[in-house]
């Protein structure tokens, strides 16, 4: 990754990467070939199996993706018309995330590239949330060096991207990542989990004039953020105004929402301005959320990159991406299986 941010150009035989996705509630799927691009991907959500809970519970999860990577990799096969033997190199989220749901990808993959005597490769979750917005044939590259917002349940971060593997991170949560906020702040209105998206539909009816909520950590230099202000905020107004009606659930969300959409902006418009970058990719879950993506995408002063909605949540295709991307520059994985529940970005290697 030179000029622009994809190694694939230059790669000069055909290969063909099964990507695994397991780090939390999604088992997901995808073959990518370096050639012809996305074959075909597979998602299954368990959000109905917590969805009782209010968040992901992860003795559940585990169980959950055991029962089904194995159809959803032979349906995957089926829907892409290629044999096991076809693949080139298996690629599998080595983490961060949960580690029972991890270690389910991780010995399945690492057993199918023995048994077919291809590579495998580890691949870091949030770089592949990172590289998502490239996987469309028909992409916007940006040029490197650029600046990535990470925002999903388990992180928000500021990344520069200097190349794959080459990370710094800018700022990040110092508490509570967005997503998690949104999921927590849905829960203690009655909303359904996951929150982002449930949040989003209740505050289509809110007041903008009702409530407005703190945006955390904008009034002090610096990149970080802080969400579990905002949460306890939203907390007490929603004590203030019980029992909620539909209304109130309406402007609560509304208010928490555009909170949570300026804080990003700010930060983001502060981190082009402090580094010089007029790039951004944003990733992750909570970009797939409307309001996010049109403010930055019409008051930042950037090129704003941000994936299709169905590569900003979990998915197979971002991994069997990154996977193809790190095999192209001749990375296997270890002969030893390493999850890792936390792995900082700066840490993985370019
Ligand atoms: O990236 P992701 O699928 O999983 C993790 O790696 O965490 O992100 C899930 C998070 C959840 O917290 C969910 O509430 C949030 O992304 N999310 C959204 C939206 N869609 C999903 N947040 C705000 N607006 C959305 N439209
Ligand atoms: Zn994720």
């Amino acid at each position: 990754m030179s000029e622009d941010a994809s190694d694939l150009d230059s790669v000069s035989c055909l290969m063909r990467v099964l990507g695994i996705e397991t780090s939390c509630d999604e088992t997901g799927l995808a073959i990518f070939d370096t050639e012809s691009g996305l074959l075909g991907q597979v998602l299954y959500s368990q959000i109905d199996l917590h969805a009782d809970y209010g968040g992901v519970v992860p003795e559940l999860a585990s169980r959950d993706h055991i029962r089904k990577i194995k159809p959803l990799t032979a349906e995957l096969l089926k829907q892409c018309s290629i044999q096991l033997d076809d693949l080139d190199g298996i690629a599998y989220t080595s983490g961060p995330g949960l580690m029972g749901a991890l270690l389910v990808g991780a010995t399945f993959a690492r057993s199918l590239a023995w048994s077919l005597n291809v590579p495998a490769i580890e691949v870091h979750h949030m770089e592949a949330h990172l590289l998502a917005p490239l996987i469309a044939a028909d992409a916007d590259l940006p040029d490197l060096p650029f600046i990535a917002l990470l925002v999903s349940g388990g992180h928000t971060q500021l990344v520069q991207v200097n190349d794959v593997g080459d990370h710094s991170i800018l700022g990040e949560s110092v508490d509570d990542a967005a997503g998690e906020a949104f999921d927590k702040v849905a829960k203690m209105m009655g909303l359904s989990y996951p929150g982002g998206p449930a949040i989003s539909i209740a505050a289509v009816d809110g007041d903008p004039m009702r409530f407005t909520f703190p945006r955390p950590m904008t009034d002090r230099p610096g990149l970080d953020f802080s969400f579990s202000g905002l949460k306890t905020h939203s907390l007490n107004t929603v004590k203030a105004n019980e029992p909620l009606t539909s209304q109130d659930i309406a402007d609560i969300a509304y208010a928490f929402e555009h909170a949570v959409v300026e804080t990003l902006f700010i930060k983001c418009r502060r981190a082009i301005e402090q580094t010089g970058i007029p790039r951004l990719i944003m990733a992750g879950g909570v970009s797939a959320n409307t309001k996010l993506r049109q403010k930055l995408a019409t008051d930042l002063e950037a090129e704003v990159f941000y994936p299709p909605p169905e590569f900003c949540t979990d998915n197979g295709a971002m991994i069997a991406y990154a996977g193809a991307i790190r095999l192209a520059r001749g990375e296997r994985a270890p002969l030893e299986i390493n999850t890792r529940a936390r792995w900082p970005m700066d840490q993985l290697v370019s």
